[in-house]
């Protein structure tokens, strides 16, 4: 089969730069023009969210008297049609009750009560607009729990047999985790799946089981997370599943849209720069120094930036013991930017006030300044105890910030450490999750930079060189989808 028949299906929950909560978003944003210009015939659905519908992308058509079951109530739903500017056609499964909120997922009293009926909902509906379509596609590429759904239902689909899904996980730690109560919502047979090898979890069921167990392949986002999570260590009770189909568990890393993310072109920062012509970083540094209100002798010490949610997932707790080293021993500024555990929260900035401004902690989510904070710090700390893939580390390296990364899942596989590979390195990592691990990782790089600036700067330069772009990650899709659909056919 030629690349210009290959009809992909692409549905998640999340689209940048409209409906984001993190790199999903980024994915979903950068993966299908890589894709389409392949030559893949690709169409993206995703929830008609109030932030996507008030985009003002234009809608091409609007679908009405649309239903679709969602447990004993049938609910009638539309189809915006639109298209992204690079013309690829988005279908928005819209019901105001479910995707009219001010957030995708959550308000600050937690995850919305109605989370399960919301994407159940979303699965059945988009598994019925599939059913009006003229063409079947070749391959329906399901993201994370909230499309966990999609690749069982299409199983009862006639149509859809000769169709291949693959399901993504971006993320083990969202496992799309409900009561027993809300299995029937989901209007399938409790005999033939609500049962250990089908949705069960451990007295509870999952979506993200659901679309692991179901699909034709299972792919992740980097080649280490891949082989992690068929471990205990990381399979956060998913291992089993994942191990035993083993030969359809394939690591694929994300890419970086260079378009958009570069200190060339970037209309945020203070000064632009480049890999021949670096001298604008540091109009960047003093501009994010003053921007954060921090000490102005910090210009001449290494400035460590954090651009992260605040999750445990990301690790940021393990600096909290090491504050007084990394500012009063190691003479550091940091700046933190980033939203999520209240107490994390509280006892970020209770340190920072306390810093003598050599601490910023910035609550919020701030896509301009996370621009600024990757252009103006000298190091970029990424010290997840897991990370499926981690874009922050990637962009940073575009930005000349040196990534400090805890050698875990894509980090691993993104970040070669200097001192492991003079010839080649271009970033520092460390083993365990541990903060004393980190400190030492973080003294490394701050001997470094003081030591010898001209090596500082030749790492910087290898950095930006590096290509993790998303050509790379389309081809391997490309090459994954054509797998699947042979597989089928023979
Ligand atoms: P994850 O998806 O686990 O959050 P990634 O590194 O893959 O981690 O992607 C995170 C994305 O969200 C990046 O684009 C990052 O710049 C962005 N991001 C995270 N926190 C913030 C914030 N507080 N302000 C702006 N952007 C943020
Ligand atoms: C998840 C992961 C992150 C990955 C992103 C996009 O949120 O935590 O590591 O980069 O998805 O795949």
């Amino acid at each position: 089969m030629g690349s210009a028949a290959l009809r992909v299906v692409l549905i998640a929950s999340e689209m940048g730069p409209w409906a984001k909560t993190g790199g999903l978003a980024d994915v979903m944003e950068s993966l299908p023009p890589a894709l389409r210009h392949l030559g893949i015939d690709l169409r993206l659905i995703l929830p008609g969210y109030r932030q996507m519908l008030q985009a003002g992308i234009p809608a091409g058509s609007v679908h009405t008297g649309l239903h679709a079951w969602l447990g004993p109530q049938r609910l009638a739903f539309s189809v915006h049609r639109m298209r992204t500017e690079t013309g690829i056609p988005i279908d928005l499964i819209e019901r105001e009750d479910m995707f009219d909120r001010p957030n995708l997922y959550a308000d600050s009293q937690g995850d919305y009560y109605d989370n399960a009926e919301r994407f159940i909902f979303f699965c059945r509906a988009l598994t019925v607009w599939l059913q009006t379509w003229d063409i079947v596609p070749h391959i329906v590429h399901c993201n994370d729990w909230h499309t966990g759904l999609v690749p069982v239902l299409l199983q009862s689909i006639p149509a859809f047999r000769s169709s291949a899904t693959l399901f993504t996980i971006h993320n083990l730690g969202y496992p799309g985790l409900f009561d027993a109560d809300k299995f029937a919502l989901t209007g399938l047979d409790p005999n033939h799946h609500y049962r250990p090898d089908g949705l069960e979890f451990f007295g509870r069921w999952s979506m993200l089981k659901a679309g692991m167990f179901y699909s034709r392949a299972v792919s992740t986002v980097s080649p280490t997370y891949a082989r992690e999570i068929q471990q205990p260590e990381y399979g956060r009770g998913f291992d089993g599943v994942l191990a035993a189909r083993s030969a359809s568990v394939f690591g694929i890393l994300n890419g970086v849209d260079y378009g958009k993310w570069s200190p060339e072109k970037d209309p945020h920062i203070a000064a632009n720069y480049s890999r021949k012509d670096l001298s604008g970083k540091s109009a960047c540094k003093a501009d994010l120094i003053r921007r954060c209100g921090l000490a102005a002798d910090l210009h001449k010490q290494p400035v460590i930036g954090i651009v992260s949610r605040l999750d445990t997932q990301k690790g940021i707790d393990l600096i909290l013991p090491i504050l007084d080293q990394l500012m009063d021993d190691l003479h550091l500024g940091l700046i933190i930017l980033g939203t999520g555990d209240k107490n994390l929260e509280n006892r970020l900035a209770e340190a920072s006030g306390s810093s003598r401004k050599r601490l910023a902690f910035i609550p919020q989510f701030d896509e301009v300044l996370s621009r600024q904070i990757l252009a103006g710090a000298d190091m970029l700390l990424v010290p997840s105890r897991y990370e499926p893939c981690g874009l922050t580390q990637l962009y940073a390296m575009q930005y000349a910030t040196i990534p400090v990364v805890r050698a875990t899942g894509g980090l691993n596989d993104t970040v070669v450490d200097v001192d492991a590979d003079p010839a080649n390195g271009w970033g520092f990592t460390f083993g365990r999750a541990d903060p004393q691990d980190c400190l030492s990782a973080i003294e490394r790089a701050a001997a470094l930079y003081r030591r010898s600036p001209g090596e500082w700067q030749r790492i910087q330069q290898r950095g930006m060189a590096m290509d993790f772009s998303w050509d790379r990650s389309a081809l391997a899709y490309q090459r994954l989808y054509r797998s699947l659909i042979s597989d089928s056919t023979t």
